[in-house]
């Protein structure tokens, strides 16, 4: 692998641990200004520093993060229908130059296996790891999941693979039962979306059997924005992630903070 995309993915899955906090943001680029994100720079500011990774949107990234960062940033660069449309009609919508001057250090899209539009998306990834690779640029793909679809290992498993077999450098997608199976099927690292919010504990219990089924981490959004204390969420998703710190550890760390 050559240095650029190696120090590219390592900004990203910290070299020491293996693994990544990534701090998803990009909702509002089908279903605007989402609960929790109304304010993206209100809310997000105070998390940024604790977080790895953010995924987010070239345009929430212009108006609202410091550009004196150091958290790494992965760009959502892929988009096209709303949430009233047909979420799987999407296209590349954010350039690779875009993506340079942004100083990104990975783009993500999202591919819609089983459902319409299945081979465009999956064409669209492919493109997209065309020229991401010039620039030793890490492609994300995300499994997006259709309302109908099952939530099983077998799906999921069948998605991520497509997805490393496309050219992604990593993909994300959520957690199921035997979580596992999807990992071994998929050769690059797997990051895990949190989903819908549900209580905190959960949660965080979610990302331990993640991580001990071989997930390289998160890229969590609602389950830590939406929380009533984000702050002590992204910390108490950390140590589970990094540390390997116990749920009831990190429900502890949560706890502290919102209080
Ligand atoms: C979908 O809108 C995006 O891909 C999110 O980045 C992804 O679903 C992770 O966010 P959450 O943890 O809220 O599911």
């Amino acid at each position: 692998m050559d240095f650029g995309m190696k120090n590219r993915l390592s900004r990203i899955i910290k070299p020491k641990t293996g693994k990544t906090v990534m701090l998803a943001v990009d909702h509002g680029y089908f279903q605007g200004p989402t609960t929790g994100l109304r304010d993206i720079k209100k809310t997000i500011s105070p998390l940024v520093s604790h977080a790895d990774c953010l995924f987010i949107t070239r345009g929430m990234l212009r108006t609202s993060i410091n550009p004196g960062t150091e958290t790494a940033i992965c760009l959502r660069v892929s988009g096209g229908p709303s949430i009233l449309g047909e979420l799987s009609n999407e296209d590349i919508t954010t350039s690779m130059e875009e993506a340079l001057r942004l100083n990104a250090s990975g783009v993500g899209m999202s591919i819609f296996v089983g459902q319409e539009n299945e081979d465009r998306t999956i064409s669209n990834l492919g493109r997209l790891v065309n020229i991401a690779e010039r620039y030793n640029m890490p492609v994300l793909a995300i499994t997006a999941i259709g309302r109908d679809m099952a939530r099983d290992a077998r799906y999921l498993g069948l998605a991520c693979r497509i997805a490393a077999e496309t050219g992604a450098r990593m993909v994300k997608t959520y957690y199921c039962e035997d979580f596992y199976k999807v990992v071994e099927g998929c050769p690059v690292p797997v990051v895990m979306a949190g989903g819908k919010k549900i209580p905190e504990k959960e949660a965080l219990q979610m990302t331990a059997n993640a991580v001990k089924e071989g997930a390289s981490g998160v890229d969590m959004g609602r389950n830590i924005f939406q929380s009533d204390s984000p702050i002590g969420m992204i910390k108490a998703i950390k140590a589970v992630v990094h540390r390997g710190a116990s749920v009831d550890e990190a429900y502890e760390i949560y706890n502290k903070s919102k209080k």
